[in-house]
């Protein structure tokens, strides 16, 4: 139904750098975003819990009648995507790929970096991604276990940021890559304290405009009413913590609503 919400899920609060996207392209659709936060973070995970989880959020979703499901989580995105495909029946769109293409378009020297949770690095989803667009790119991947606590947390700026970034990306500013892609969509957040400490000439490649880009283009049908979409935001566990991160994303009016995964 052209009126269906779109429907967007992260573990946490990563994926509303998506929503916040896709709210701005897409004004007049209704969106509707679940946030996982009673069992963030995925990154750790072993690929069947994160599967299962995937699974169970895309279940909760299409209860409301969702028209596309977007896997807002990079970790989802490399395990689950062509399950949830085969699974559901609603077009289910990824952030690998999206991120993946803008990466090389936007690479001249083609020594390419790629940060994200423990598991999307172990998936080696971007390195395949990046590799098939352009196969004589150089790929460096670093798993960033410790940013996903540290943004749910709400410490973007903080000086401990800073030292566990500093720490990480140490190896990969010696590496000479020109893009240095952000794949989990909770970097965007703390995207200035990545910034600091790469070189100047390093493009940071932030999926979420490219993945609204995609959901734009293959939404199956427009809402017809162009009044402003409503937005709603759900979580699987509500805390002030998230409630000031998600404000301080989407504005001091967004509402958020608890739900229980396994209700009927
Ligand atoms: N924002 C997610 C991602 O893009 C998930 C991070 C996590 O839960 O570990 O990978």
């Amino acid at each position: 139904m052209p009126e269906s919400p779109i429907g967007i899920f992260d573990s946490g609060v990563g994926g509303l750098t998506v929503l916040k996207a896709i709210k701005k392209i897409l004004p007049h659709e209704n969106l509707i975003y679940f946030g996982d936060t009673a069992r963030v973070p995925y990154g750790n995970r072993s690929p069947n819990t994160i599967i299962k989880y995937s699974v169970e959020n895309a279940r909760l979703l299409q209860k409301f009648n969702i028209k596309t499901l977007v896997v807002a989580c990079n970790t989802s995105s490399s395990y689950a995507l062509e399950i949830l495909k085969e699974e559901f029946p609603f077009p289910v769109i990824g952030v690998v790929k999206p991120g993946a293409k803008l990466a090389v378009e936007s690479s001249k020297s083609k020594r390419i970096g790629v940060i994200g949770t423990e598991a999307t690095i172990k998936s080696g989803a971007y390195r395949k991604a990046i590799l098939s667009l352009e196969p004589f790119a150089t790929v460096f991947e670093k798993a960033c276990p410790l940013f996903v606590p540290l943004i749910e947390e709400g410490w973007l700026s903080d000086k401990i940021t800073e030292l566990v970034a500093e720490k990480y990306l140490k190896e990969l500013t010696e590496k000479e890559i020109d893009t240095l892609v952000l794949g989990c969509t909770h970097y965007p957040l703390i995207k200035d304290t990545i910034k600091k400490i790469l070189k100047d000439n390093v493009t940071l490649i932030d999926s979420a405009m490219a993945v609204a880009e995609e959901v734009k283009r293959k939404l199956p049908h427009r809402k017809k009413n162009k009044s402003q979409g409503v937005v709603r935001i759900l979580v699987s566990d509500k805390t002030p913590r998230f409630e000031r991160i998600a404000k301080m994303i989407m504005g001091e009016d967004t509402l958020i609503e608890e739900v229980s995964l396994d209700s009927e």
